[in-house]
């Protein structure tokens, strides 16, 4: 064990501590890993390991060591962490984290204290769902559509459609936010009914690359009015 310990700091010069750049983006639910791994690669069984998101009281998120512990893990983290421990001998310090929430995103900390080496990782959580279009108004010429979709992290933007992905000019888009940091988005809009046309609702979040659609069908005029005679 000491001689373990030797090795580690006599190479400490060279060892890197190298973590994701990019951040890691999930959403609500998804089980998430924070890379990190050793270069050169070193076995780290026995080094001690310690996951922080700073802000948190306390901060200690997961901590691998031998021997009495000495720090707290922050209860909203407890049961939901672990290590690869197999992958230590590797020098892979990666963390996973279980069924994570739109609250564990941040900037989490991977402090390896052999080589005093301390690199951020950031977690992006989302939470997404489809929007519902609802008719407002129907006419013999035109159609107001409204359209809303709730429960979304971060706050996305809203577009109107039509059949050739043109977006449509519309009313602005709504949005509230509410105590469970989740966001809902509403937007109503005109439509003539001159030819048919597919509109479509699109909700979307560049930041967690994601969108979520749907399409409402409205018949033109002409059909509508051969449907009468
Ligand atoms: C931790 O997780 C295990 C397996 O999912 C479960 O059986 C146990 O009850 C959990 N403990 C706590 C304190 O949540
Ligand atoms: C890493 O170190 C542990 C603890 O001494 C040892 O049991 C294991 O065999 C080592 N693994 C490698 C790949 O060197
Ligand atoms: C570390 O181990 C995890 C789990 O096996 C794996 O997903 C990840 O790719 C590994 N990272 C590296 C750098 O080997
Ligand atoms: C998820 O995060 C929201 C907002 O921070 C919080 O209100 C909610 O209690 C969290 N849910 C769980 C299961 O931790
Ligand atoms: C509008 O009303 C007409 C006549 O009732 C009906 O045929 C049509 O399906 C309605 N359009 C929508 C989008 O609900
Ligand atoms: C609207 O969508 C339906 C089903 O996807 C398709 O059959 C129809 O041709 C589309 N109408 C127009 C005007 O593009
Ligand atoms: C965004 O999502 C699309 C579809 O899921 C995928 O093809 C694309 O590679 C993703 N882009 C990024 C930057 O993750």
């Amino acid at each position: 064990m000491l001689l373990i310990y030797f090795y580690f700091f006599s190479v400490s010069v060279k060892l890197k501590l190298i973590c994701s750049h990019q951040p890691i983006i999930a959403l609500a639910g998804d089980d998430v890993i924070l890379p990190c791994h050793l270069e050169p690669a070193t076995n780290a069984t026995f080094s001690k390991v310690v996951w922080t998101k700073p802000g948190l009281d306390p901060k200690y998120i997961h901590v691998h060591q031998h021997g009495p512990m000495l720090y707290s893990q922050n209860p909203s983290y407890s049961n939901r962490t672990r290590l690869f421990v197999n992958e230590l001998a590797h020098g892979n310090i990666s963390l996973k984290i279980f069924g994570v929430n739109i609250s564990d995103t941040g900037q989490y900390w991977c402090f390896l204290p052999p080589i005093q080496a301390e690199v951020p990782v950031q977690l992006i959580v989302g939470s997404v769902s489809t929007p519902v279009i609802k008719v407002i108004s129907n006419t013999s010429e035109t159609l107001v559509l409204g359209c809303e979709s709730k429960g979304w992290y971060p706050e996305p933007e809203l577009l109107w459609l039509d059949t050739e992905g043109k977006i449509l000019s519309a009313g602005p888009t709504e949005t509230v936010g509410g105590p469970d940091d989740l966001y809902t988005v509403s937007s109503r809009v005109t439509v003539e009914k001159r030819h048919s046309n597919n509109i479509t609702c699109r909700v979307q979040q560049r930041n967690i690359n994601q969108t979520r659609e749907t399409q409402i069908h409205v018949s033109g005029r002409k059909v509508y009015e051969k449907l009468l005679y």
